[in-house]
């Protein structure tokens, strides 16, 4: 694993939208994988300021979320498909038949994973998969369990990752308590990955990312194994290392 540390969210942020922008420039036709949560925000917005300054053409590239909570469709303000849609989708030029995110709904949730590690492959497997990571060192919502998810699946939220979320809904009752995520597996068999993480309440996790054992209580710490992973911190998130 590659880590880089930078003063500050802002340049971190930078980084990250840095290493994608050249990816696309590389390849134009990049299958990229994206998170959302707060951490990914600043890389967005930067990739939406090099697109409308002409640096970035989105046309061809095909993107892949890396999850969405069960039970909340594309509508649901907290989805998400909204999310990327407001947060970055609806500011470039990527086709909207481009963009994929997990479906949350239906009567067959298991199916829909099915379905989306089977066109993850079918699109010829993830190119650079960006990343944030949870507190609890949990990567897409592939929570702290006993074992690693290979592919996509539908993934209990544990009690700690309730409560992180719940700022966004009324209250924790409100918050969905499964979602369907791309495994550990998944994650790992992309050809690139980039996680992103900023902020002393991330710094734990990255401890034990990077010095702890590698173990599915620590899904992140998975990452080490990746031969090609890039991970950018902030001082505060780098702070225990
Ligand atoms: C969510 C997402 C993760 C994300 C994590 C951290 O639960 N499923 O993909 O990395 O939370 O979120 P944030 O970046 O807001 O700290």
């Amino acid at each position: 694993m590659q880590i880089h540390i930078v003063k500050s969210p802002e340049l971190a942020a930078e980084a990250a939208a840095t290493l994608i922008a050249a990816a696309i420039l590389e390849n134009p036709d990049l299958v990229l994988g994206l998170p959302t949560g707060s951490s990914p925000l600043g890389a967005y917005r930067a990739l939406i300021r090099m697109h409308r300054e002409g640096l970035l053409d989105f046309s061809k590239v095909a993107t892949y979320n890396l999850d969405e909570y069960v039970g909340l469709d594309g509508t649901h303000e907290q989805s998400y498909r909204r999310f990327m849609d407001e947060n970055l989708f609806d500011h470039v030029n990527i086709p909207r038949e481009n963009t994929h995110v997990p479906s949350g709904v239906g009567p067959d949730p298991e199916r829909n994973a099915r379905d989306y590690e089977a066109a993850i492959l079918s699109a010829g497997g993830i190119d650079l998969q960006f990343m944030g990571i949870g507190r609890n060192g949990h990567i897409g919502f592939n929570e702290p369990s006993d074992s690693f998810a290979d592919k996509t699946a539908v993934i209990a939220l544990s009690p700690s990752t309730v409560e992180a979320n719940k700022r966004f809904f009324a209250s924790a009752d409100d918050v969905p308590k499964t979602a369907v995520s791309m495994g550990v597996g998944t994650i790992l068999r992309a050809r690139r990955a980039l996680l992103l993480a900023t902020g002393r309440d991330k710094a734990e996790a990255i401890r034990g990312m990077v010095n702890g054992p590698v173990t599915p209580m620590l899904p992140a710490s998975a990452l080490r194994f990746h031969p090609n992973c890039v991970a950018i911190l902030d001082e505060a998130a780098a702070s225990l290392l």
